[in-house]
């Protein structure tokens, strides 16, 4: 089965950012990292995602001038999603609707946001939060999803091909004895919220698209304790693992520069690149 973001994107190739427009990319990303920063400290037992997700939209409206791309977005076959932010809980493992859960001691909590500017540019990205004691497992996993992303970031140049990126997924979280949701992937992004490429986080080196500067797009890997099945619920838009096992997802928007990557959502608060890569780049 092809991955589900190909409802999302139109029949086109992938576009190259002009200076102006990644000018507006550079805004977003910060804009979009900044809401995390802003909502940070509210995380913890006892708020309902609803409370953040009320926080995260009027920060966004009030204080920043953009609007949540999520509110009423509806690709080809779903419902408008109802909601500003995603809020996906333990075993959601994307585009968990917010609402009256209380988040408790032990959850793992990812809220992924998207700004649109006043330019028109979008500015994607996401984070997990442990609540209070988290379990041994849910650290783990949250850490390995974390190095699996910035693996696949640190593959990013001109010349390297997205099937580079994903096989760099694929091949930390299996090796860690975990598994790669193959269903939802990274996607292009820009004036328009999911465009070409997709990016798998499985693959093999030197597959797909060869990259170029100017392209933008997210790497947003989902890693579940379990299989890697899924299992949509019957609002339209949650998506549980099957086996109701963990899963964990961080995401950044990367610009392909001329000699590799900038990562786009940077903000005061963003975690820094883990051991893993740091220690590859220095
Ligand atoms: N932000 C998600 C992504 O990373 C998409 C969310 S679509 C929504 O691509 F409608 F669920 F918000
Ligand atoms: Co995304
Ligand atoms: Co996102």
């Amino acid at each position: 089965m092809p991955p589900r973001r190909l409802e999302y994107c139109l029949p086109m190739s992938i576009s190259i950012k002009t200076p102006e427009e990644i000018e507006g990319m550079r805004l977003a990303g910060r804009l979009g990292a900044e809401v995390l920063d802003y909502i940070t400290p509210f995380v913890k037992a006892g708020v309902t995602t609803g409370e953040l997700d009320r926080l995260c939209h009027e920060y966004m409206t009030n204080v920043q001038g953009t609007v949540p791309a999520p509110l009423n977005y509806a690709p080809p076959g779903y419902p408008p999603f109802p909601k500003a932010v995603c809020t996906s809980i333990n075993d959601v493992i994307c585009h968990g609707i917010p609402g009256d859960k209380v988040l408790k001691s032990g959850d793992a909590l990812n809220i992924d946001v998207t700004v649109i500017t006043k330019d028109g540019f979008h500015g994607d990205n996401s984070r997990m939060f442990l609540i209070g004691e988290p379990s041994i497992l849910a650290r783990r996993l949250s850490e390995v999803t974390y190095e699996c992303m910035w693996l696949g970031i640190a593959k990013v140049k001109p010349g390297a091909y997205l099937g580079d990126i994903g096989h760099a997924i694929q091949q930390h979280a299996e090796k860690s004895g975990y598994s790669v949701v193959r269903e939802f992937c990274g996607h292009g992004i820009g004036r328009v919220f999911h465009e070409e490429p997709q990016v798998l986080h499985y693959g093999k080196p030197g597959t797909l698209d060869k990259l170029e500067p100017g392209m933008i797009f997210t790497i947003e890997p989902m890693i579940n304790a379990g299989r890697r099945e899924i299992k949509e619920m019957p609002d339209g838009w949650t998506i549980k693992t099957k086996d109701r096992s963990l899963s964990a997802q961080w995401e950044h928007m990367i610009l392909v520069t001329e000699t590799g990557y900038e990562v786009l959502t940077t903000s005061a608060g963003t975690p820094p690149p883990p051991a893993i890569v740091a220690n590859k780049e220095a």
